[in-house]
């Protein structure tokens, strides 16, 4: 082979794996940063900041939902699949976006939301004015009502968010949705469902799209029959093993090997990662090569700030996306879950659920350790960006946000805190615009308010204020992650032997990670100092929550 052909086959075959072990930065559109006023991030806003993006050494971004949509979901419920919604741009901004972020060395994924439509998708304002039984109402899962005249709803089922899974349409039909009542969900057995999300898929990897997150994959296909369903205990009580009536069904991978030939058709392929919250054993499916290629796991999301936990999930999750093919991912934060700088800070400091209670039932300023949350975020993703694997960071987490407590009850917006009131503060407090500037009318997001209003004090956390500013965890994400570029090697680690509450590993070309996470010093190694995530105070000490990069 000519030199030439070969330097260009092995850049393919590089390429070909950027996703194994890249940095891939959430950006949630809406607020991320506001070009028109209208208190709404926006995409001429992320084009606008390319530079900052390119600043933090990422490898790529991954783009919460930006299609026309009512935000009945924060944008998880899309009216139209091939569009933009007009409030936030036009294809030709995505374009211009698209280009700008290649330019500078950044990869774009998308996400891909294949569960549920909106209520206003033409396919279902088609099937509500389409008869019963009609192959419009066939995309769907219309099912008959119980009662004389089907005034009752098939089942007793409970939608995620709370309230009722069906909704009728006055015709003594319901049609199910296992989220909002604004997110139908479709029919994964009907072939045109199938063959339009295919040519979603080209449609996007045309333009220059390098990768799909998939949202809810392990819902896709469905079984529940239409007579005789089982009561809500009865299907939660159903093992979850691949033949549960709704999620994680063995079916489901069909359809994502299909996925798979659309991804393949390109160079290099498209990558998809599986937002699946399945039991561990059943990732693999997700993640293998024939099928999406990665999957999310959320095992450190969900642990407490913990040697033991950490050491026991990371090694469980390495030799498990090896064994698929694949390579693991680490996330502490998504526009889901409460940021991991007020988890960490908490009392019930691991699950996030708990986290969202806790917040729910008033945050008691004693109980939260702001400062300690924030140095432990600082100690965890320091390790997790030496890690073998993908990490996902998520906007904001590079300025130590906070969760946003107190936002008032009538300025928020995720259904989860409206269907289920009382019980669920919802996730609006880690979707609140971001702060680039110390002061202005929304922290320079914009020039006019956000859509979710800014605590005050919020601008001590922005970029102008922690941009140059040594000891910042902006500067410190930057460093990290610049770094990592550097010394990253083969997807392999070796954990050293450490002291209890202590983790320390080693990668290829002497790069170690030593982490204490207990609350005492420990004594640190010997080795040329690379990095920390806090100051040190004493020689050969590692003070407690804090992590450091050494060469051996
Ligand atoms: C996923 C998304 C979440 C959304 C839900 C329904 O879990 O991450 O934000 O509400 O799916 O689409
Ligand atoms: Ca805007």
């Amino acid at each position: 082979m000519p030199l030439d052909e070969l330097q260009q086959a092995t850049t393919a075959a590089v390429d070909a794996d950027w996703w194994r072990q890249a940095a891939v930065y959430q950006i949630y559109p809406r607020s991320f940063a506001d070009t028109n006023a209208d208190g709404l991030g926006d995409l001429p806003g992320i084009t606008s900041r390319v530079d900052y993006l390119k600043s933090l050494h990422i490898d790529a971004v991954w783009l919460s939902p930006f299609y026309p949509s009512a935000l009945a979901d924060g944008g998880y419920d899309v009216d139209d699949y091939r569009n933009v919604d007009p409030r936030l741009g036009t294809l030709d901004d995505f374009d211009a976006m698209t280009q700008a972020l290649h330019a500078a060395g950044i990869r774009v994924i998308v996400d891909i939301v294949p569960n549920h439509s909106s209520d206003r998708h033409e396919w279902f304002r088609a099937a509500l004015s389409s008869e019963k039984g009609s192959e419009e109402r066939n995309r769907y899962i219309f099912r008959d009502g119980l009662g004389e005249h089907g005034e009752l709803p098939p089942t007793d089922w409970e939608s995620i968010f709370g309230g009722p899974a069906w909704e009728p349409v006055g015709d003594g039909q319901w049609y199910l949705h296992l989220f909002a009542k604004e997110q139908p969900d479709f029919n994964w057995s009907n072939d045109e469902v199938r063959q339009d999300f295919l040519k979603t898929l080209r449609f996007w990897s045309d333009r220059g799209v390098d990768g799909f997150r998939v949202d809810v994959a392990h819902a896709l296909a469905k079984n529940i029959g239409y007579e005789n369903y089982p009561s809500k205990e009865e299907l939660a009580a159903m093992p979850w093993d691949g033949t549960h009536p709704i999620w994680d069904r063995d079916e489901v991978h069909d359809i994502y090997a299909q996925w798979r030939e659309v991804f393949n058709e390109y160079d290099p392929p498209r990558t998809a990662v599986a937002e699946a919250w399945t039991d561990a054993d059943r990732r693999p499916a997700y993640a293998r090569a024939s099928g999406l290629g990665q999957a999310f796991n959320f095992d450190l999301l969900q642990a407490d700030f913990d040697a033991a936990a950490f050491k026991k999930i990371i090694t469980f999750n390495l030799a498990q996306a090896a064994a698929a093919g694949s390579s693991t991912t680490w996330v502490y934060s998504n526009h889901d879950v409460v940021r991991h700088a007020t988890r960490y800070g908490l009392p019930a400091v691991g699950d996030p659920d708990a986290a969202k209670k806790w917040l729910l039932h008033g945050a008691d300023a004693e109980q939260l350790d702001a400062a300690l949350g924030l140095r432990r975020a600082h100690a965890a993703t320091l390790m997790e960006l030496a890690l073998p694997g993908s990490a996902y960071l998520y906007q904001g987490e590079e300025l130590g946000l906070p969760e946003v407590t107190g936002i008032p009850d009538a300025q928020r917006q995720d259904p989860a805190f409206f269907r289920n009131k009382g019980v669920e503060v919802g996730r609006d407090g880690c979707r609140v615009p971001l702060p680039w500037s110390t002061s202005g009318p929304s922290f320079g997001f914009g020039e006019s308010h956000a859509h979710l209003p800014q605590p005050a004090g919020f601008g001590q956390y922005s970029v102008a204020a922690q941009d140059g500013q040594d000891g910042s965890t902006l500067e410190l994400y930057r460093k990290a992650l610049k770094l990592r570029r550097e010394l990253q090697d083969e997807e392999s680690l070796r954990w050293l032997p450490s002291e209890p509450g202590v983790l320390a590993f080693s990668r290829p070309g002497g790069w170690v990670c030593i982490t204490n996470f207990s609350a005492e010093p420990q004594p640190l190694p010997a080795g040329e100092l690379l990095l920390t995530s806090a100051e040190l105070t004493a020689e050969h000490t590692l003070p407690a929550a804090t992590t450091a990069w050494l060469r051996a």
